[in-house]
C-alpha cells in the first residue's frame, strides 16, 4: 500500500470515529426515555394536567398548545419556571426529560418543526427562578404568541 491511500485511509477513519462520537454526543442530549417519561408524568404531573393534557379550569390545556411556548425565548423559558415543573420532585435530568416528552407526546401540531430539546442544563438553570404570579404572567406571554 503506498503512502497516499495509508493517508486516505487513516483520514477517512478519523472522520468516521469524529461522526461517531457527535451522534453519540447528540443522542445523550435528545434521548426521551418513553417509558419513564410517561411514568413521570403520571406520577407527579397528570393528576392536574389529566393523562392527554387537556387540563382543568385552572389548569391551562396543553394538548395541541404547549409546543407553541417554544416560539421565542421567555416563553420557552415559562416552560421550565413555572410552578408546576419548577418546584417539582423531578430532578434536572428526569425534569428535562417529562418536559421534551410532554412537548413531543402532547402538544400536537403546536410543536415547531424544527423542535430545540431542553436540555438539562438549561432545566437546572431555568427551575432556580421559579415564577409567581403566573396567570397574568402567562396571559402575557400568550398575547405574543401566533396560535393557530
Ligand atoms: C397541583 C397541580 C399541578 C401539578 C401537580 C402540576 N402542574 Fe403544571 N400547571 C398547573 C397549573 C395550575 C398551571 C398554570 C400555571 C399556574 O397557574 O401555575 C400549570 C402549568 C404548567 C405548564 C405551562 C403550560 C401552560 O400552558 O401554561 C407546564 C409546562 C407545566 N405546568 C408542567 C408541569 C409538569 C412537568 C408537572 C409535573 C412534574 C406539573 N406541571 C405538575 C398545575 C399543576
Amino acid at each position: 500500500m503506498n503512502t497516499l491511500s495509508l493517508c486516505v485511509k487513516q483520514i477517512v477513519l478519523g472522520l468516521v470515529i469524529l461522526f461517531s462520537f457527535q451522534t453519540l454526543a447528540a443522542d445523550n442530549l435528545l434521548k426521551v426515555n418513553t417509558d419513564r417519561a410517561k411514568f413521570n408524568y403520571q406520577m407527579f404531573c397528570q393528576g392536574c394536567h389529566t393523562p392527554d393534557g387537556t387540563g382543568g379550569k385552572s389548569v391551562p390545556k396543553i394538548k395541541n398548545t404547549i409546543g407553541y411556548f417554544l416560539q421565542n425565548q421567555v416563553a420557552r423559558e415559562y416552560l421550565v419556571r413555572v410552578p408546576g415543573s419548577a418546584n417539582s420532585p423531578l430532578n434536572d435530568q428526569l425534569l428535562a426529560e417529562v418536559l421534551n416528552w410532554m412537548i413531543i407526546e402532547l402538544g400536537g401540531e403546536s410543536v415547531p418543526k424544527k423542535m430545540q430539546y431542553y436540555t438539562v442544563d438549561e432545566v437546572a438553570t431555568l427551575r432556580q427562578q421559579p415564577l409567581f404570579e403566573v396567570v397574568e404572567y402567562r396571559e402575557m406571554l400568550v398575547k405574543k404568541l401566533s396560535v393557530k
